[in-house]
């Protein structure tokens, strides 16, 4: 059920899409969660603070996309479901280094959040020195489940490969330092440059420090199934796609979700005074921009048919959702 131009999806569309996709993402959390626990069980000797601060942060309730993007790309390459174990340490590390990058966002030195995932942020239930450490060690132990764990072999190298780079300077950290950058007024004019100047930085920034762990969890998921290039580029191009989309409603719902449903404050985006979609295209351009990219998701991956449904799906959804 793609949806054929920028209309809004009627409410019927929207309940049953949200239905299916939060089904399906059910089946996710059940079997990652339980592994994710078992992930941690490599660091016995931890202290119990530091331990007990990434249990808290690493098990709390998110969405667990990264996770659904490695098995629903894995699904996808093999042309069939249930191999999933085969992917599950791509899973499980991804999802730990999303899992420290949120403790590391919302540290005072950074967003100054008190609320994610429904509960205190890491720092405020816990402590700062232990928020940053918990959000290293977690980042650690992702490369060590996914080099110890992955199953075959001969990916290992390049899955770690793929996943330092999504994560490091050039990626993740980097589009994090530049998000910052920008809100602080380190780059020189851009408050005042022209809105097309101010969006191609933002275009940047976004598909750094979000879209580079979406599209690394794909490639991750279609490494572990065996993929051809063939089809880890139409993964890429499903992934740039539905990244930048993915965090432009991210924008739109700080604007206009609610706490409630989203589990972390809303509204801090305006009060920091952080260039958004919203804050430079408006609000009904970036929702029309988001569909759009949502369209170029789902058209990426038409030649894989029935398998990649799942991921059809959640790019439709990602700019639907209100959480
Ligand atoms: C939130 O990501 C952080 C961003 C990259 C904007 P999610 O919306 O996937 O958060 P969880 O994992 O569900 O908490
Ligand atoms: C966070 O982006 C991206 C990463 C954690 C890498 P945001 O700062 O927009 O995320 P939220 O809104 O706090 O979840
Ligand atoms: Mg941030
Ligand atoms: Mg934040
Ligand atoms: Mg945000």
């Amino acid at each position: 059920m793609v949806m054929a131009s920028c209309r809004m999806p009627s409410a019927s569309d929207l309940a049953g899409l949200d239905a299916a996709v939060s089904q399906s993402l059910g089946r996710v959390k059940d079997f990652i969660e339980p592994r994710l626990e078992k992930a941690l069980e490599l660091s016995p000797a931890a202290s119990p603070r530091l331990l007990e601060a990434m249990r808290y942060v690493l098990l709390a309730p998110g969405k667990r996309l990264r996770p659904a993007l490695v098995l629903w790309a894995s699904d996808a390459c093999y042309g069939a479901e249930n191999q999933w174990e085969n992917a599950a340490a791509a899973a499980v590390a991804v999802e730990m280094i999303h899992a420290y990058s949120l403790v590391h966002d919302d540290l005072p030195a950074m967003d100054d959040d008190d609320l994610r995932r429904g509960r205190p942020t890491c720092h405020r239930a816990f402590d700062e020195a232990t928020a940053i450490l918990a959000g290293d060690a977690l980042q650690a132990l992702a490369f060590e489940t996914l080099a110890n764990q992955m199953m075959a072999p001969a990916w290992v190298a390049r899955g770690c490969v793929v996943l330092a780079r999504a994560a490091g300077a050039e990626a993740l950290v980097g589009g994090q330092s530049d998000d910052l950058a920008l809100e602080r007024g380190w780059i020189p004019d851009i408050s005042v440059a022209p809105a097309a100047d101010q969006l191609c930085w933002l275009e940047r920034i976004h598909r750094r420090k979000t879209g580079a762990l979406f599209l690394a969890s794909l490639q991750l998921g279609g490494l572990s199934a065996g993929a051809q290039p063939a089809g880890l580029a139409k993964l890429a191009a499903y992934g740039h796609a539905f990244g930048l989309a993915f965090q432009i409603a991210d924008d739109i719902l700080d604007a206009e979700g609610t706490e409630a449903s989203m589990g972390k404050r809303v509204g801090k985006d305006a009060q920091r005074g952080k260039l958004t979609f919203p804050t430079v295209i408006g609000l009904e351009a970036s929702r029309v921009r988001g569909q759009s990219l949502a369209r170029e998701a789902v058209a990426a991956l038409t030649e894989m048919g029935d398998s990649a449904g799942e991921l059809s799906r959640l790019a439709e959804w990602i700019v639907a959702r209100d959480h």
